[in-house]
């Protein structure tokens, strides 16, 4: 069982947790995530890695309460265990593998987007005690729903907020700080983005414009996390990939985004995945049993 210890609802339906799970808490990395479970027959719910504690043996998450799993979820209370919690999983950030010289040389870019901005803290945490300042955008509806505003600040080379109604920060969407900063003069060697699918997809539509290497990391239905269910295929490149085992991070220019968001809505069904099923042959599916198909 794995323990929660700290609790904290972050803003309306998102909610921060550190959980005890000292093994994950030793090996993972930036970028990785975990599925946890909260009983025998509790759903499986992916969650990216917010920060982790190898001392303390504690990874912290941060979820929105949307569907029924997650809204359990919330309900849990410090004290309360999760009965699965397992991880790392998934690929590190490419950052993390770099020559940390050459990393100190590099203009670095993070767009953030909502509970998006969970994923990228770690990154940029990670980047600062490695003495790597970078830039970081991050973006909420409204004022209200911005998250981990303090704790990116204290990391982060320059923070740039944004709301999309103007309530607090700069007005607008992400994109627009993007246009601002670089007509400010703001020079990027690569821009990594995370956040809700139609926020990564625009995100990249620009900065293929702008010339700007840009990294995403996805987020689609997952299953079993290992890569044998075939929920959580992408295409990248022209070629099928396996957001699970062969991301979470990806090229963003050459991620089909319009597949991937009619891939997501298509999943949420029986019938859907049907179709799915019927379309993708093999790869849609590798025998977990679990998506119906
Ligand atoms: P949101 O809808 O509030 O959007 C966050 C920000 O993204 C906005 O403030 C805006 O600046 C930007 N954005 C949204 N649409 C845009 C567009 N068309 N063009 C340019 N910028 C745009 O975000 P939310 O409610 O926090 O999003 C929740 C979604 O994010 C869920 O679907 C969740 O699965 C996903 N998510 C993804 C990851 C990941 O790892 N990729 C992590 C956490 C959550
Ligand atoms: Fe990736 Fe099943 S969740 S293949």
């Amino acid at each position: 069982m794995y323990k929660i210890t700290k609790k904290r609802e972050l803003t309306t339906n998102i909610y921060l947790m550190d959980v005890e799970a000292g093994r994950v808490a030793k090996s993972c990395q930036p970028g990785q995530f975990v599925i946890v479970r909260m009983d025998q027959e509790g759903e499986r719910i992916p969650l990216t890695i917010c920060d982790y504690d190898r001392e303390k043996g504690t990874v912290t998450i941060v979820f929105q309460s949307v569907g029924a799993g997650t809204q359990m979820m919330a309900g849990l209370e410090e004290g309360d265990s999760f009965q699965d919690f397992a991880g790392p999983l998934g690929c590190p950030s490419e950052l993390v593998k770099e020559d940390l010289a050459a990393l100190r040389e590099k203009r670095i870019l993070f767009v953030a987007g909502g509970v998006g901005a969970a994923p990228v803290y770690p990154q940029v945490k990670w980047l600062h005690e490695n003495g790597v300042a970078a830039d970081v955008i991050v973006g909420s509806k409204t004022k209200d729903l911005l998250i981990l505003e303090e704790e990116m600040k204290a990391v982060a080379g320059n923070l740039y907020v944004t709301t999309d109604d103007g309530s607090y920060g700069r007005s607008g969407m992400v994109t627009q700080t993007i246009k601002d900063l670089v007509a400010e003069g703001k020079k990027y060697d690569v821009c990594i983005a995370i956040g809700p699918m139609i926020m990564m997809k625009f995100v990249c539509l620009l900065t293929k414009e702008l010339n700007l290497p840009t990294v995403v990391s996805l987020n689609p239905i997952m299953v079993d996390g290992t890569g044998m269910c075939g929920a959580c295929r992408v295409t990248v490149d022209g070629k099928v990939k396996f957001a699970c085992v062969d991301g979470p991070e990806f090229d963003g220019h050459a991620v089909n985004f319009d597949e991937a968001m009619r891939r997501q809505q298509m999943y949420k069904t029986q019938e859907g995945r049907s179709i799915l099923k019927l379309q993708e042959g093999d790869t849609h599916h590798g025998g977990c049993g679990n998506c119906g198909a």
